[in-house]
């Protein structure tokens, strides 16, 4: 698959899973707008793609602090400094919260988690959707979470975090139903605990991927791969995944 058309914005993409998309993306063709909550961050990964051989005019790297919607609207505004559409919005930041007792986190850290998951998704989608919007092929792809599902228990995740999962499931549900007409699709992610092979390590080619092993990274990659290079009458909503 070539991405070699679309122009793709991705958060927190200054480690883990966001810079996997961005190392696979642009490693497909695609041109990348990247944020990370510090402009260091970013740049960093910008320079591994780089490194990649990817031209400087495909890879571009901004600071976006989600829980702060002056630096959100920022963030879209750079981008749209830079280009007149953007084709796929990977919403993939979000803090992650530990504990299964409601206690264990402070006031700070439940509006934190909170305010990144929920909060900075609803911001960033509608930062970039007139954006969005002026595209030809617009995608909305969000990283959930099996939290996110409605009686999912397994997770070891705060109770705040299960929150922020399920308002992010409440949104993209409802913004898939109306935004069908104008043909944009949101595609939401619902996976367990994964594990996020480093794109740039003989892991990616390597890792098992049996029946036993947990869910990895390149999985979780294709699927979003699948869903964008359908043709634009298959609205895939949201992949769900069997826990082990
Ligand atoms: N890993 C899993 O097993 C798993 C399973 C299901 C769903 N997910 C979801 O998949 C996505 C990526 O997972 P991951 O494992 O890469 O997550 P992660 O390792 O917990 O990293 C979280 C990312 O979000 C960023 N972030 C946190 N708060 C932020 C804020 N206020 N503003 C901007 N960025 C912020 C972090 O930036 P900093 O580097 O600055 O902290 C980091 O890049 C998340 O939405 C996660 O909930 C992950």
């Amino acid at each position: 698959m070539t991405l070699e058309h679309h122009r793709v914005v991705i958060t927190a993409a200054g480690r883990d899973f966001g810079r996997t998309l961005a190392l696979r993306f642009a490693s497909l063709g695609a041109e990348v707008f990247l944020s990370a909550r510090t402009l260091d961050a970013a740049e960093r990964v910008r320079e591994e793609i780089r490194a990649q051989g990817v031209d400087a005019d495909r890879v571009h790297a901004f600071a976006c602090e989600l829980t702060d919607p002056a630096s959100v609207r920022e963030f879209a505004a750079a981008v749209a400094a830079r280009t007149g559409h953007i084709d796929v919005l990977l919403n993939n930041g979000s803090r992650y919260q530990h504990g299964t007792d409601l206690l264990s986190a402070s006031d700070e850290d439940v509006v934190d988690t909170l305010a990144s998951g929920a909060t900075g998704t609803v911001l960033a989608t509608k930062a970039f959707l007139p954006l969005l919007l002026a595209s030809a092929k617009p995608d909305i792809v969000t990283m959930v979470s099996g939290c996110g599902e409605s009686g999912h228990h397994r997770s070891e995740a705060h109770d705040a975090f299960y929150a922020a999962k399920s308002a992010q499931a409440g949104f993209t549900d409802i913004l898939s139903r109306r935004l069908r007409d104008r043909g944009v699709r949101v595609i939401s992610l619902y996976p367990p605990d994964f594990d996020n092979h480093d794109p740039l390590s003989e892991a990616w080619e390597n890792a098992p991927r049996t029946a036993k092993d947990p869910l990895t990274a390149q999985s979780l990659v294709n699927c979003v791969l699948f869903a964008i290079g359908q043709p634009r009458d298959c609205f895939i909503k949201s992949f769900h995944f069997e826990q082990v």
